[in-house]
């Protein structure tokens, strides 16, 4: 097996040091010059650089935090934060940045009036992140260390260090444009270039900017992450940047010899040789591109892993993807017995920022699933890609967090050399409808705010249309809000959804709206589609609508919310208890928001006012039955199937269709939709009908 395999370079490769890397530290020195010494680079001399810590001897956390490679660092870059408002930091995955760097400053009197907050792409690495340094102070999440993801807040009066995502960062944005409760931001994981991440390198500049011209505290704002693009960081906040040298664990990495087609089978192959010969306690994680290929490829390993004398198993499979409820992915993290080997099936949610304790092993399939944004179509589709060399790096480390490592890599040395160096941020790739808003919420034009990387012209475009068709811009004016606009920002959601509200309330139905949108803004209620047994789908039956899926779903949580028994019920039903109790949270935020904002909340049975209000949402998101049976989308034109997850899927195809998501796996399909009036397509968006041959013609 291991001819398959040959390895990078040497068996002494570490992380960061190696190929990509080292190019970019080459290429930042050289830049160093360019730019007149804008950048000290590196920080440390071989001198300072970590030794690694054979792992007995770290069994303890204070003990581990003491041998991190920024430890060691800590006066120097405690030091450049003094001396300079924006710092950049980069040092290798697995260093210390993201736990101690918050530390050293806390220590450092910086969170003597305000706050320290670090920003997170995920909620999960916020939220574990926080528990690890909550455990490393010795005080419990919520006091001095906390967290805050979107629907959950622990913290408290007495928190100094808080992780949040960034997309709570932003919310807090629109509030309070100066960021006055911290003293320090840390925009961790700036590699990730996610587009509330980019968004907020433009507004903490402005900020920092705007506290000094009006005397207000300093705000300090410190840029992290392992494989950052210093010098493009560098130039836009015009600031130094840091390289920390020193290493924690090596990982060996192994690349195919040969090109696979079937990666699939690859990894599997791959996991059951790391099976037979690596020690048990070296749990393995195996990075995937989405939920259906994770359920499946589980599947398969509890089944193969079954396969001996006695039909008993050891091995724990678990499984880590956005759709998934939080709780399930923090299962990934729970300990295992020792005669047992966890593997972990993820997306790349878990590529940066996390530590799974345990895991030795990564093998790296080497794609992912990114959304893709096209103008014209104005529709976002999923889709599968490689991924770019920056990624890789960041799925190797995750194999040497407390211990040495080896990487897997199911695609050869040569198919990596053909990878992007960095992920093309997400602004250039994603739909700006909701960063546009946001903007003019803050009352900031897009084309007069300082990004990065701005968006597209032509995504601009095509976001001002759907902000104008929503009533929240004004026709023909693209920097004025409306009244609208405004409430609709209020809520932490797609401009989408928060129309769907403020409409309902118009209407009567706020209650069902409100029950919805939480339940489409959870995690899957029904247990996964693919697992589900015969008996699964005809509990699932019963709560079928002949409106379509969203009546579905709204039938499901209104009886959920009237049971007494609510986990026994759940179970009973195949569906997702924690996904639920998460809905009903989500639900009683939005009702408090929705309350503070002025707007009604009444109820109504009414189910023709509902799916106008659905309609006036989703006005973009109509598709027309053709006579070969698929739907084409009035924008776009877009040929696609309903999604086989659909109650109407081998059932009924309704003329005139509404759709929530647009896919694209082995086919296009339509995920969630309602059965819709063709009249009332045409009344309620009149620029269709003028503009939609399609819709025109029916
Ligand atoms: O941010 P960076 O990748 O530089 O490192 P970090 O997240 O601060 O983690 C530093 C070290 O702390 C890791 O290498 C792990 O050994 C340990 N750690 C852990 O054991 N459990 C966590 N939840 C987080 C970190
Ligand atoms: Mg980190």
């Amino acid at each position: 097996m291991d001819s398959k395999y040959s390895l990078t370079n040497n068996s002494n490769v570490r992380l960061i040091s190696t190929n990509f890397a080292t190019k970019r530290k080459t290429e930042a020195v050289k830049s160093d010059m360019d730019v007149k010494n804008k950048f000290t680079y590196p920080l440390s001399t071989p001198q300072n650089t970590v030794p690694v810590v054979p792992a007995s001897k770290r069994n303890c956390v204070g003990q581990q935090k003491t041998s991190l490679p920024v430890y060691n660092c800590r006066h120097r870059i405690l030091k450049e934060i003094e001396c300079n408002d924006t710092v950049l930091i980069m040092s290798e995955t697995g260093s210390g940045k993201t736990t101690q760097i918050p530390q050293f400053l806390l220590h450092e009197g910086y969170a003597k009036s305000n706050m320290i907050g670090i920003t997170q792409p995920r909620r999960v690495a916020a939220i574990t992140v926080a528990k690890r340094v909550a455990q490393e102070l010795s005080s419990s999440v919520g006091d001095i260390v906390g967290y805050t993801v979107r629907f959950e807040d622990l913290t408290s009066k007495n928190t100094k260090i808080r992780y949040l995502t960034d997309g709570i960062l932003l919310r807090e944005s629109i509030e309070d444009r100066l960021l006055l409760k911290y003293s320090v931001i840390i925009l961790d994981e700036a590699h990730e270039r996610t587009v509330n991440a980019d968004l907020l390198f433009g507004i903490v500049k402005e900020a920092q900017k705007e506290r000094s011209r009006k005397n207000l505290a300093t705000l300090k704002i410190v840029i992290t992450s392992a494989t950052m693009d210093i010098d493009h960081f560098g130039k836009y906040f015009k600031c130094k940047g840091l390289y920390l040298e020193g290493r924690t664990h090596p990982v060996r990495v192994l690349h195919a010899k040969e090109p696979h087609d079937d990666y699939i089978h690859a990894l599997l192959v791959t996991l059951f040789y790391i099976h037979r010969t690596e020690p048990i306690n070296h749990d393995v994680l195996i990075f995937l591109t989405g939920q259906e290929e994770i359920e499946a490829l589980a599947r398969q390993i509890r089944t193969l892993s079954k396969i001996n004398v006695n039909g008993t198993t050891n091995v724990r499979v678990c499984t880590m993807y956005a759709q998934l409820s939080h709780n399930m992915q923090l299962e990934c993290f729970l300990p295992c017995p020792s005669n047992v080997r966890k593997i972990v099936l993820a997306t790349n949610i878990a590529e940066t920022s996390i530590t799974i304790p345990g895991i030795r092993c990564v093998i790296d399939c080497g794609f992912v699933k990114e959304k893709y944004f096209n103008s014209v179509d104005g529709i976002d589709i999923l889709k599968t890609v490689r991924i770019s060399r920056a990624q890789a790096w960041q799925r190797t480390g995750r194999a040497g967090r407390d211990a040495p490592g080896i990487c897997y890599r199911v695609y050869t040395k040569s198919e990596m050399d053909s990878f992007m160096n960095l992920t093309q941020p997400e602004i250039l790739r994603t739909n700006p409808t909701s960063t546009v808003l946001h903007l003019l919420a803050m009352d900031v034009d897009c084309n007069n705010f300082d990004f990065l990387d701005a968006p597209l012209e032509e995504s601009l475009t095509s976001a001002y249309r759907s902000l104008s068709g929503l009533g929240a811009i004004d026709y023909g004016s693209i920097s004025c809000i409306t009244p609208l606009g405004r409430l609709m920002s209020q809520y932490p959601l797609d401009p989408k959804y928060s129309k769907l509200l403020i409409s309902a309330s118009k209407v009567g139905c706020m209650e069902e709206m409100l029950r919805l949108v939480s339940v489409l803004s959870s995690d899957n209620i029904f247990i996964s589609s693919i697992a589900k047994n015969e008996l699964a789908s005809l509990a699932h039956a019963k709560f079928s609508s002949k409106h379509g899926d969203h009546l579905t779903l709204l039938n499901v949580f209104n009886l959920f919310l009237k049971t007494d028994q609510q986990k026994v019920w759940c179970q009973d039903n195949y569906l997702n208890y924690r996904s639920l109790i998460y809905a009903r949270n989500i639900c009683r935020q939005l009702s408090e928001i929705s309350e503070r904002l002025g707007l009604t909340i009444n109820s109504s049975e009414n189910i023709e006012s509902f799916k106008k209000c659905l309609l006036s949402g989703f006005f973009e998101n109509i598709a027309i039955l053709q006579k070969d049976g698929s739907y084409l989308t009035c924008s776009g034109n877009l040929k696609a199937k309903i999604h086989p997850s659909s109650v109407f899927h081998l059932k009924y195809k309704p003329k005139c269709i509404l759709f929530t998501h647009f896919v694209q796996t082995d086919n296009y399909y339509l995920r969630l939709v309602t059965d819709i009036h063709m009249d009332w397509a045409k009344e309620l968006v009149p620029s269709l009908r003028s503009q939609n041959k399609i819709l025109n013609n029916c």
